[in-house]
Parts: C-alpha cells; sequence; structure tokens
C-alpha cells in the first residue's frame, strides 16, 4: 500500500508565469524515508506543500498526481483535505514557535487536536496528549503539558510539534528542514525521534534537508533537486558515496568540513 505517490509532480507560478517543480516523482510506503537535498529555492517546500494541498496562492500542480493512501487529490475538497491533514498526512517545519498559539498551553493545542480528529472525550485527549509529549522524549510531560510556548527551548517546541503532528496517527510525516535551526545535539535527539517513530509506528517520512549529514541518518532513499528538476535519486548509500551528477559531488563536497564521513560510515552496507 503506498501512502504518498508523487508521480512526475509540476507546479507552476501563475503571476511569475514560470514552472517552478518539473517532474518530481516519489514513493513512500509504510516505514519508508525519502529524503530530498537540493539548493534553496529548488522547490522542496513547494513540493511538500503540494503534497498537503496548501500551495501558496496562485501556485498550481499543472501536471502530474499526487495520491495519498491511493486517492488522487486533485480535486478534492476543502472538507475533504481538512479530513485528511492530520489525520493522514501531517508535517513538521522550520520554527516551530510560528505554529503554536503562544496564549493556549502547549499540551491544549495537541489535545484538541485529538479531541476533534480522534473524536476524543476531553479527558481522553487530555491523557492521550501527556502520552505523546512523553513519546517525543519531554521529561515530565505533565508539566511541559501546561506550559506556554515562551517558556520552551527550540528543542522542545520541535518535539510538541512533532507530537501534534502525530497526535491522529498519521501514515505520512513531512519534515521540512525540522531540524535546522535547532543545535547538533538536540537535532540527533529529534532525527532519533523521527527514527523511532518510523520503526514502531511505520511511519512513512518525507525529509526535507539542505543538510546531507540529516539525510543520510535517516533516508532509505534520496532525490537531489536542483531548480525544480530531479538531477540524481537512488538509494542513500549509493547517491553519498558515488554521486553521479557533478551538482551531488558539489552538495557533497561542501558537507565534508561538518562530518559527513561519521554518518557515511553509519549508511555504509
Ligand atoms: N509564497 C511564495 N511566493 C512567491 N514565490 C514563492 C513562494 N514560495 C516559494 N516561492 C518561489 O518558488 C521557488 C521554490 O521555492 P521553495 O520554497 O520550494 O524552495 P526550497 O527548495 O524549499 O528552498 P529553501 O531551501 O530555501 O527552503 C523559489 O524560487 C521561491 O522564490
Ligand atoms: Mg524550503
Amino acid at each position: 500500500m503506498t501512502a504518498l505517490a508523487v508521480r512526475d509532480l509540476h507546479i507552476r507560478d501563475l503571476v511569475g508565469d514560470r514552472e517552478i517543480v518539473r517532474g518530481v516523482s516519489f514513493e513512500l510506503t509504510p516505514g519508508k524515508v525519502v529524503g530530498i537535498v537540493g539548493e534553496s529555492g529548488s522547490g522542496k517546500t513547494l513540493t511538500c506543500r503540494a503534497a498537503l494541498g496548501i500551495l501558496p496562492e496562485h501556485f498550481v500542480v499543472s501536471a502530474g498526481s499526487i495520491e495519498i493512501g491511493g486517492r488522487d487529490i486533485a480535486g478534492l475538497s476543502d472538507a475533504e483535505w481538512t479530513g485528511l491533514r492530520g489525520s493522514t498526512i501531517s508535517a513538521v517545519f522550520q520554527d516551530p514557535a510560528s505554529y503554536l498559539n503562544p496564549s493556549m498551553r502547549v499540551g491544549a493545542q495537541i489535545a484538541e487536536v485529538i479531541r476533534v480528529k480522534k473524536r476524543a472525550s476531553r479527558r481522553e485527549a487530555r491523557r492521550r496528549a501527556v502520552e505523546l509529549l512523553a513519546a517525543v522524549h519531554l521529561r515530565d510531560p505533565a508539566l511541559v503539558y501546561e506550559q506556554y510556548t515562551y517558556e520552551l527551548s527550540g528543542g522542545m517546541l520541535q518535539r510538541v510539534l512533532i507530537a501534534a503532528a502525530i497526535a491522529a496517527d498519521p501514515a505520512v510525516l513531512i519534515a521540512d528542514e525540522a531540524t535546522t535551526a535547532l543545535d547538533v545535539i538536540v537535532q540527533a535527539e529529534i532525527l532519533d525521534l523521527l527514527a523511532d517513530l518510523r520503526a514502531r509506528a511505520g511511519l512513512a517520512l518525507l525529509v526535507v534537508s539542505h543538510d546531507l549529514a540529516v539525510i543520510a541518518q535517516l533516508c532509505d532513499e534520496v532525490l537531489v533537486l536542483r531548480d525544480g528538476e530531479v538531477v540524481e535519486r537512488g538509494e542513500t548509500a549509493d547517491v553519498l558515496h558515488e554521486p553521479r551528477h557533478e551538482y551531488t559531488r558539489l552538495l557533497i563536497s561542501e558537507h565534508e568540513q561538518y562530518g559527513l564521513d561519521k554518518y557515511l560510515e553509519a549508511v555504509d552496507v
């Protein structure tokens, strides 16, 4: 069963009158992790947004198709999207604070997702929210439940956001630069957490990063995007060990100074 299938996706900017994404394809099955790397502006985020049905105004899917759980998303109504988002496909972006309400306790925000999406009682939603805060490795989840965003660090907020994103048991989680703003140690912990969710819950992951070390650590397969086109793709270990495209080689050489080597050893099979 395919959780998310993107086939020959083209995204057009109607105002700029140009095609920004040209021919991106990949498939996610349960427990599979696909990565997208590429320079800034190459179309990574737009690809994610297309899969979530939240393209910015005046951007459209101009060719190709996207299927979520076997269902073509073309022509879904707003109500159908509301049903899918969170419960079937979910996402975590950079800058978690901007996705949380500063005037509401963070736990209550997770409980709200559970109440609405899983039709749980208030009491049950609260219990489940505390459980989720524990599942994302927040120490003292009952305390964190009662806190506000300003009381939490960036790493803690990103965990809260991941807890909210998985609260309704989605089949697919999109992580778009989800660890970019975090320091290296917290980043490594969040990556472990994602790997754990994949292993335990069979979550399918789409991981977008400009950081090859992140991709190397998490992804089964990687797509290298340049200027809206996939210039290279394959199993992560193959692509990183034997890049065919000049641009991939360039990305790898840029990363060597950050100790990509130790991740390459990790994916060595
Ligand atoms: N809301 C928007 N309004 C106008 N142009 C946009 C918008 N979002 C993206 N674009 C344009 O579309 C192109 C692709 O953007 P996208 O955000 O997908 O890139 P990206 O690969 O995610 O880059 P980054 O690594 O910086 O996040 C860029 O040229 C960008 O300027
Ligand atoms: Mg982006």
